[in-house]
């Protein structure tokens, strides 16, 4: 993967046309006003002149968005559509970074902090030069759970600290060409400091209509050369929505289908195939409840020691 490390901090850049390779042919369904509005809100805050700076300045509003949802529900795809958006249509002076968070943690006492103190500095010496970064901290939970104030590991603790006080340095006059994403799919046990601070929070979590389901299911369709009948389509839809299967789930199925298309020998029936899959096929949902109460049920158990 061509991605550039910077210095060991766990910042990295990820050059467009590897964006480009991961988005290559995906649209996200049921997601087009958060998507049109998220892009407006960026191409704002990159071409801000000067009574548009004041504007944010009054409201004190920086462009940190913190985006949240269960997983396979499109966040990371949402971000690299939105930064490919921003690059061809607002300005090429516009960079993906990303901070490997892996390499961010260090044991070492302090390096953490200084990792991400240094990441925010490189970010801040690349805007001062005039180009944008579009900056996205994935898996935000992995250091920004509010349990992480009293139970984690120094390292993580310190981290949660500094980025709350790189949030902080964030203001609208100087760092309007600095766009932060955070994503986590757990953001009710993120750390309420962290979670405030973000100026924009934005649920991503699309409950498709009728209307986006079949468009859905006919762009997912078109490489197997597939057409369904719409009382086939009513039925898939009733599994969807029983099952309260995620976009994600679906898009998995129809890579099962693919694999059989690819690898049986027989003839598949892709209808009766993704029948099947749309009543027992894998539930993100499902699997978050299961282990989410086992998860509960553990934290209930030791509290009650
Ligand atoms: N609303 C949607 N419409 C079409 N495809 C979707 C949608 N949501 C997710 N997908 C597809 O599902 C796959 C998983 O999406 P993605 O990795 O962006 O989810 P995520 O929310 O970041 O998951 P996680 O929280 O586990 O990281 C991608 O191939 C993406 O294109
Ligand atoms: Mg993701």
């Amino acid at each position: 993967m061509p991605s550039y490390p910077q210095e060991n901090s766990g910042l990295l850049q990820i050059p467009h046309a590897e964006i480009q390779k991961r988005i290559f042919g995906h649209k996200l369904f049921g997601l087009d006003s958060l998507q049109e509005c998220l892009f407006r809100f960026c191409k704002a805050v990159i071409t801000a002149d000067k009574s548009r700076i004041q504007d944010f300045i009054f409201y004190d509003l920086v462009p940190s968005i913190l985006l949240y949802g269960p997983p396979n529900t499109g966040k990371t795809t949402l971000c690299h559509l939105l930064f490919d958006r921003l690059k061809k249509e607002v300005t090429n002076e516009v960079n993906f970074y990303t901070i490997d968070i892996g390499q961010m943690l260090d044991p070492a006492l302090g390096q953490s902090s200084r990792n991400l103190e240094k990441a925010f500095e490189d970010l801040r010496k690349v805007c001062s030069s005039g180009s944008s970064a579009f900056l996205v901290i994935d898996e935000l939970d992995s250091f920004c759970m509010s349990r992480s104030r009293t139970q984690e590991h120094d390292a993580i603790r310190r981290a949660m600290t500094t980025l709350i006080l790189e949030l902080d340095r964030l203001h609208p006059s100087s760092t309007r060409k600095l766009i932060l994403f955070g994503i986590t799919n757990v953001h009710n046990l993120i750390d309420t400091a962290v979670v405030r601070r973000f100026s924009l929070k934005h649920s991503v979590d699309a409950s498709l209509s009728w209307n986006d389901f079949c468009a859905y299911i006919e762009y997912l369709s078109k490489p197997i050369n597939y057409v369904f009948q719409e009382h086939d389509l009513k039925q898939l839809y009733d599994g969807y929505k029983r099952r309260e299967l995620k976009s994600g789930d679906i898009k998995a199925f129809y890579k099962e289908i693919l694999i059989d298309v690819i690898c049986k020998d027989e003839e598949v029936s892709i209808k009766d195939k993704l029948f099947s899959l749309f009543s027992e096929g894998f539930s993100t949902n499902e699997h978050l409840i299961k282990t989410y109460g086992e998860f509960v049920d553990d934290r209930q158990r030791i509290s009650n020691r």
